[in-house]
């Protein structure tokens, strides 16, 4: 069913078995990524059989990297709304606002998508414990899979994590590590400790099949699209891999026949106490240092250097794309309004989108007669008290 070939590193193009277990590329340390054979898939797969399958992720298989369909360890992810946000969309003097409301997927983000996708790859290629660190969405879906598959979890979250991540892993019989530090730290861990423990990493982007899973939002997107893509796509930044994805996913969709040479600008958010990919951007940096003292209430934007970040300031230069920096006093007011205007509780990165699109605005770089889709990455029902708090405040 998958038309998998194998691994090519993002960097200096070592190719490598996709049937072996896999983490960073052995010689430059960057990320692997998958190859298909898309002449093949193409032929399996046409768009009239796609439109008759089931909506979640799987049903582009043909492209995706698990080759036994038993092995799929699935909540149904993906499959999610592309909502026209006609209110939103009025204050702000759009007619064409979108939001990908991805906080319906299984345990209540876009995580689940990598997450399922990594499991059952992982599993099918022999793994026997999986460990991550985490800002808290990726880990309460590890723990979730992990628990639908029947392995052993482990989890490292900076101790500031949000409460209900913690809970959520524990109720998925993870085992949980605080960590005093940020996700950096507690990825500095997983990869000391990993070897000792027989743990597979499965940090974002040093290991292969997160990112699969993630650019199943892009396919999602054309799809819901009519084949046509947006002008404009803003997503909040932390790994980037759903940015990275999606990049992805459209060349592979142009190379199966699905989609033209356009593409939408790749518009990076970070937040104003976290920003080294914006830094790097505006620095025309080809990569992107760590960002010191990283601090933003959106747990999933606090991640001061990223693996890909070349990949990111690639995909965003390529598309003619950009990388703004919002306030956390903002990115709450863009829940507020995503809340107030659509009926959508978004997570503060899905807030931080919003007030990305206003900056955009405002500084002329995106035209109000754009079709643009916001990406509300993850509920905000697990920030409740790091929301309330500033709610208060505001
Ligand atoms: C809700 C939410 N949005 C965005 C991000 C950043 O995602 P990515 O690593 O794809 O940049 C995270 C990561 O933890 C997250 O939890």
């Amino acid at each position: 069913m998958s038309f998998l070939i194998d691994l090519e590193c993002s960097d200096c193009g070592k190719r490598l078995t996709s049937d072996e277990l896999q983490n960073l590329c052995p010689d430059c340390a960057r990320p692997l990524l998958a190859r298909y054979d898309t002449d093949g898939a193409a032929e399996a797969l046409t768009l009239e059989t796609l439109a008759v399958r089931e909506p979640n992720m799987w049903r582009y298989r043909e492209m995706l990297p698990v080759r036994d369909e038993s092995a799929i360890v699935t909540l149904s992810e993906g499959g999610t709304p592309l909502i026209h946000a006609r209110r939103l969309g009025d204050r702000l003097g759009m007619d064409g606002l979108y939001i990908k409301d991805e906080s319906v997927n299984p345990t209540g983000s876009f995580k689940a998508r990598g997450l399922s996708m990594a499991v059952s790859r992982a599993l099918e290629l022999g793994a026997e414990s999986l460990a991550i660190p985490s800002a808290g969405n990726a880990a309460g879906a590890l723990s979730a899979y992990g628990a639908k598959a029947g392995i052993p979890v482990y989890v490292f979250m900076p101790r500031d994590t949000p409460r209900p991540f913690i809970v959520e892993c524990r109720a998925h019989g993870a085992a949980v590590e605080l960590v005093d530090g940020l996700i950096t730290d507690c990825g500095k861990l997983v990869a000391a400790r990993k070897d000792a423990e027989g743990w597979f990493d499965v940090s974002t982007l040093k290991e292969p099949y997160r990112v699969e899973g993630k650019k199943t939002m892009g396919y999602e997107l054309a799809e819901q699209c009519g084949w046509v893509l947006p002008d404009a796509i803003l997503y909040p930044a932390g790994g980037g891999t759903g940015l990275i994805g999606m990049w992805k996913a459209f060349s592979e969709m142009e190379a199966l026949g699905w989609i033209g040479p356009e593409r939408p600008r790749m518009i990076a958010v970070q937040a104003a106490g976290c920003q080294p990919i914006v830094r790097a951007w505006e620095q025309q940096w080809p990569d992107a240092p760590e960002w010191e003292n990283a601090r933003t209430l959106a747990s999933g934007l606090r991640v001061p250097a990223a693996v890909g970040d070349k990949l990111m300031l690639a995909a965003i230069r390529e598309s003619g794309g950009d990388a703004v920096a919002v306030p956390d006093g903002d990115m709450v007011k863009g829940v507020r309004e995503i809340g107030t205007c659509e009926g959508i509780f978004a997570a503060p990165e899905g807030g931080a989108v919003l007030a990305g699109l206003r900056k955009m605005i405002a500084l002329g770089r995106i035209d109000r007669a754009d079709r643009v889709v916001l990406f509300n990455t993850g509920s905000g029902h697990k920030y409740v008290d790091n929301l309330a708090e500033l709610h208060e405040g505001a």
